[in-house]
């Protein structure tokens, strides 16, 4: 089968990619890097011929909700009007477990994704949407981001992350997938509920970076509800992939 991987060459859609490859398919990457632009629509078009399947794992790093939202919903309608165009079958959207109504602040990127999925249901082409939890890594991506010096503040917040390589698999078997209605949703989690801090604590040992992580509560009402368990594995949700330990271990070695 022909597939676009949007974001193909991400964290998650190199190895959506990869996968897709190793089981035949002809896989198209849309991605800036690729000489496509999801966002002013260059390029797509004819990235598109022939093709059945899109998969979008795209993203940005930015600051404001605004851009955000702009980049999503781009990216989004796009993909719908160019894929209608080319006769492709469906779409698959890589989104996150709970964001409905969660945005702002530290959420912002949440905004975004609201967006992204209102804009591909809205569309056409029939759609999947994959929400999964934060990511092992997330910790690690919070370090980068925010620990500038030996300490360092993180959201008091519950995670049930799930292993990268088991969102990638699910991807490429939804791509696989004939969709029975015009909007599909699944959740997926990993198998074992933590807090933030204990995860960015183990991230900067297995590192081998001193950090003093401190607890904080932000403030808000997007905050009070991820503190009360709304990033964790919603009822129905599929539990899958091995624990945080076993990936850190897999990623940084024993300690
Ligand atoms: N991190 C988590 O814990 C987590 C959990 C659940 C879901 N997610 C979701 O996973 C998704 C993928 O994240 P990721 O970390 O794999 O992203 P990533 O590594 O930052 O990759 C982003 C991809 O998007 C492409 N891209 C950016 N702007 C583009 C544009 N204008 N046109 C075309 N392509 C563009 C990039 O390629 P170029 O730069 O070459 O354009 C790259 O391939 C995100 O939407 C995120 O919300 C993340």
């Amino acid at each position: 089968m022909r597939i676009a991987v949007a974001g193909g060459t991400g964290l998650v859609g190199s190895r959506v990619v990869s996968r897709l490859r190793e089981r035949g398919d002809e896989v198209v990457v849309l991605a800036r890097s690729a000489g496509v632009d999801l966002v002013s629509g260059a390029g797509v078009s004819d990235a598109l011929a022939g093709v059945e399947v899109v998969i979008d794992a795209t993203s940005i790093v930015a600051k404001t909700s605004e851009e955000y939202v702009e980049f999503f919903g781009s990216v989004a309608r796009t993909l719908q009007s160019a894929g209608e165009a080319a006769g492709v079958r469906r779409i698959i959207t890589l989104s996150i477990v709970g964001i409905d109504g969660l945005g702002g602040g530290a959420f912002a990127h949440y905004d975004g994704k609201n967006a992204q999925e209102a804009a591909t249901e809205a569309g056409p082409v029939p759609t999947a949407i994959l929400r999964a939890t934060q990511f092992h890594g997330f910790a690690g991506q919070l370090i980068d981001w925010v620990a500038k010096g030996p300490l360092m503040p993180c959201p008091k917040q519950p995670v049930q992350t799930v292993d990268v390589e088991v969102v990638a698999d699910e991807l490429a078997a939804l791509a696989h997938e004939e969709l029975t209605e015009q909007h599909v949703r699944r959740d997926l989690a990993g198998p074992v509920k933590r807090t933030l801090a204990e995860l960015v604590r183990a991230t900067a040992h297995a590192r081998g970076r001193r950090l003093l992580v401190v607890p904080v509560r932000l403030p808000g009402a997007a905050a009070r509800r991820v503190r009360a368990g709304a990033l964790q594995a919603p009822p129905g949700a599929k539990i899958a992939g091995g624990t945080f330990e076993e990936w850190l271990v897999r990623e940084y070695g024993p300690r």
